[in-house]
């Protein structure tokens, strides 16, 4: 088959790969059908190389059609429309009971002490092939998959199930928004985008995204968010103007993080360690002054008493933080890989939803084939063409 395979620093190329197979009895092979590029694949195209080898199949956004079964695949048919879920999870565990499908105890990386799985991420979440190709092999098949209407809509409609909607609801639902009251989302890619529709459409009296890229402000502003571009240097005062003088009740961090995907401190470090030190250290360094540049922004903004939510992943194992500030302005923070498997079948629902209340097919700008998968990955890293998501199209 064809995949998306990473090969050095920046450099992906689409190769000819040996097809996925069965190779456990709950295993399931879905040919591919839709498959999007995340801002977290960006770290791998950039800093978390180190954890990939030349050849991995990356991606973990993908929907398509049931190919193959193993014998303990559950209730999944040949021939359901799914849904593909990022992080790979048991569906019984104590985690996966308690609502923590990426702390899933049957998948949990053990050997880099990490969470659950991840298809299409480094050896830090286990080396499991992933999405951008023509079929996947998805392991737990009996609980993962999430299958959806074969009702003719196109694939945007179910797509971000796999990873941006669940992750954008559980921002949202972390950051404790009291009814009728703000948040401000920092960071307007595809999460961001999505947590603050889902923020207004969970009843927030004012959500304002804040971004520096104009047309991801744009989109933004078309869904009914107050936006501010980040690069005002009164944006703090701009923010204390829209919510009273006080601030918001919530900031939600979904700016990039370079350790996405990466929730153990030492990631970083061994990011450091591996890379060639030339390249290695001043990258993990500046990529921890960004971090801490959003983090520091939404302690700076939110109000006392208030909720950050951060989506990201903060990986610096010894970043300083303005601990009197924050405990003098009595700030809760809730973080996290997303549970994706808790929050689907609820968004299943709205995604479903003719009148299409989070506005899904409004996210995408670019569907292309899979074969322009290099060029797409440069495209998206540099927000050229209006970029804010691509879809690749395996069967195109
Ligand atoms: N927790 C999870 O399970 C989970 C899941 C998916 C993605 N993520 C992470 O969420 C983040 C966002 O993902 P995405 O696909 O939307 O990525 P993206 O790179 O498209 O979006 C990041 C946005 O932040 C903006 N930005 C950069 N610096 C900023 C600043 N100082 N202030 C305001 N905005 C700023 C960028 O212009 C960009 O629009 C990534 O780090 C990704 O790894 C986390
Ligand atoms: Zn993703
Ligand atoms: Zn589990």
């Amino acid at each position: 088959m064809r995949a998306v395979t990473w090969q050095s620093r920046e450099h992906v190329s689409v190769e000819t790969v040996p097809d996925p197979r069965i190779e456990e009895p709950n295993d399931a092979i879905v040919r591919v059908t839709s498959t999007a590029i995340c801002g977290s694949d960006l770290h791998l195209y950039g800093v978390l190389g180190a954890f990939l080898d030349a050849g991995d199949v990356i991606g973990h956004e993908a929907m398509g059609v049931v190919e193959e079964v193993g014998p303990q695949a559950g209730d999944l048919r040949v021939g359901d429309r799914v849904v593909v879920p990022f992080g790979i999870a048991c569906g019984r565990c104590w985690m996966c009971r308690r609502g923590l499908q990426s702390q899933c105890e049957t998948t949990q990386v053990t050997a880099q002490g990490n969470g659950a799985a991840l298809f299409g991420y480094t050896k830090l979440y286990g080396q499991v092939p992933g999405g951008q190709a023509e079929y996947l092999r998805v392991p737990q098949a009996q609980y993962g998959p999430v299958v959806v209407p074969d009702d003719g809509a196109p694939d945007e409609r179910y797509l971000y199930l796999s990873d941006v909607l669940p992750t954008a609801w559980q921002a949202v639902e972390y950051a404790h928004v009291p009814d009728g009251g703000s948040v401000v989302v920092l960071g307007l890619g595809p999460v961001g985008q999505m947590a603050a529709r889902i923020a207004a459409h969970r009843g927030a009296g004012l959500v304002i995204g804040v971004d520096l890229v104009p047309e991801r402000l744009a989109m933004a502003a078309r869904h009914g968010v107050t936006v501010l571009d980040s690069g005002r240097k009164d944006l703090a005062d701009a923010v204390r103007d829209l919510t009273g003088g006080r601030g918001p009740d919530s900031v939600i961090d979904a700016v990039g993080m370079e350790a996405h995907g990466s929730p153990v401190a030492e990631t970083m470090q061994k990011a450091a360690g591996i890379l060639p030190d030339v390249i290695g250290k001043p990258l993990v360094k500046h990529a921890g002054t960004d971090r801490l540049a959003a983090l520091l922004t939404a302690i700076e903004l939110v109000r006392r008493g208030g909720v950050i939510s951060l989506s990201g992943v903060y990986g610096g194992a010894k970043d300083p933080l303005p601990m009197l500030r924050l405990f003098d302005k009595q700030v809760t923070i809730r973080q996290g890989q997303a549970n994706v498997r808790h929050w689907t079948d609820g968004l299943l629902r709205l995604a479903a939803d003719p009148a299409d209340p989070l506005g899904v097919q409004d996210l995408r700008t670019h569907r292309w084939p899979l074969e322009r998968a290099a060029e797409a990955y440069a495209m998206f890293q540099r927000k050229e063409d209006g970029c804010i998501k691509v879809v690749l199209d395996p069967t195109a």
